[in-house]
């Protein structure tokens, strides 16, 4: 079963979750494929080719994932002409948070000044970002809430294995948010949320506070496992599922969609889905060749980057989807 929420034709009484605002971060340093070369065995060529990445960003020595939550939440505050000490909630997706507690969203919320609001994260990894929203939307739906933070933010090569080059050569970090308002007019149409635990070992990290950090244990070591392949064709899959699902609850064809803003893995999965919804690429937000896979960190990136460009237009109709470990998958449909 999946967790459609608040699904629907729009009436006079129904709260929606509006985007107010979007912003992103990336840090500063980029790491390019002809330098990633010099570090394992690869070529440009070769992650061109399969993945459609050019270069990523990676992280300061010191710089944390509150940090890239921290200014993407800034810029996204900016534009929605939001102050901090309005925030009713804040939701952070994230699989690399800072410590293992307090949450992120708590020490996110703090240097903001949101002090006394509800603040947490979700992991779903990859998907974190759609998930929170979900959960969002769900609050502002409810009427639980009125001014909503949702983060994406990711800092996944700190456990990337820099001498696994299968692995090493997908990620990179980066942040991004929105700023979700109640409003009686149009917003957030419906949210579609699933899960398999069952394919834990095709792509995962096995340490963790209570199997032990054992560095002994078969693929321990804080660095990500994956089957690449497999999550390839399960991804693929799943999102082809939940874009049908999408349309469906909403009664659209899927020549209704004016943009496509997916998750960031790769360039091929993304034309996959593109192809399944008869999309010409042009409609598709692709950001995986400057930004990698940034995880939780992407969709919003990707978001945030076709808001400031004027290229996603008010009153337009955007599909947010994602893929993760889990696996986790969801979506998002919006009038944005
Ligand atoms: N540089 C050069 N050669 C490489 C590299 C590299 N970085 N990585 C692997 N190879 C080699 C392999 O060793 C293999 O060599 P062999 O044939 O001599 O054994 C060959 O290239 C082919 O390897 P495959 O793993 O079969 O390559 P594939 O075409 O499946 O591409 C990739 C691998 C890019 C990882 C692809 O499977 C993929 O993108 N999968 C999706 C995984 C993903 O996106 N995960 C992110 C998290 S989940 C998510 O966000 C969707």
């Amino acid at each position: 079963m999946s967790i459609a929420a608040s699904t629907g034709t729009p009436s006079a009484t129904r709260i929606y979750a509006r985007i107010a605002g979007t912003g992103s971060y990336l840090p500063e340093k980029i790491l390019t494929n002809a330098e990633l070369s010099t570090i394992v065995d690869t070529s440009d060529e070769w992650i061109a080719s399969r993945t459609g990445i050019r270069q990523r960003h990676v992280a300061a020595e010191g710089e944390t994932t509150g940090d890239l939550a921290y200014h993407a939440s800034v810029r996204a505050l900016e534009a929605a002409g939001v102050d901090a000490a309005e925030i009713d909630l804040i939701v952070l997706g994230t699989t690399t948070p800072d410590l293992i507690f307090p949450s992120t969203a708590c020490l996110l919320q703090h240097r903001l000044g949101a002090n006394g609001c509800a603040a947490f994260d979700v992991n779903a990894a990859c998907s974190g970002f759609v998930f929170a929203l979900a959960v969002a939307d769900k609050f502002i739906a409810s009427g639980a809430a009125k001014t909503v933070l949702v983060v994406g933010a990711e800092t996944l090569t700190r456990m990337v294995d820099w001498t696994e080059r299968t692995t090493c050569v997908l990620f990179g970090d980066g942040a991004g948010a929105v700023v979700l308002k109640a409003d009686t007019e149009t917003g957030i149409l419906s949210t579609h949320l699933h899960a398999d635990g069952g394919k834990k070992e095709l792509l995962w990290n096995p340490v963790g506070v209570s199997v032990g950090f054992k560095e002994n244990a078969p693929n321990a070591g804080v660095r990500i496992n994956m089957a690449g392949s497999d999550v390839f064709k399960y991804a693929v899959k799943a999102l082809d599922s939940v874009v049908e699902e999408t349309l469906e609850a909403n009664g659209l064809d899927r020549h209704d969609i004016d943009w496509l803003i997916p998750h960031q893995a790769n360039l091929r999965i993304i034309e996959a889905t593109a192809k399944r919804l008869d999309m010409p690429m042009e409609r598709v937000v692709v950001t995986v060749d400057r930004h990698g896979n940034t995880s939780s960190g992407s969709v919003p990136l990707a978001l945030d980057e076709a808001v400031r460009s004027g290229r996603v237009q008010r009153g337009q109709l955007v599909l947010l989807e994602a893929f993760g470990g889990g696996f986790t998958w969801g979506s998002a449909l919006l009038r944005y």
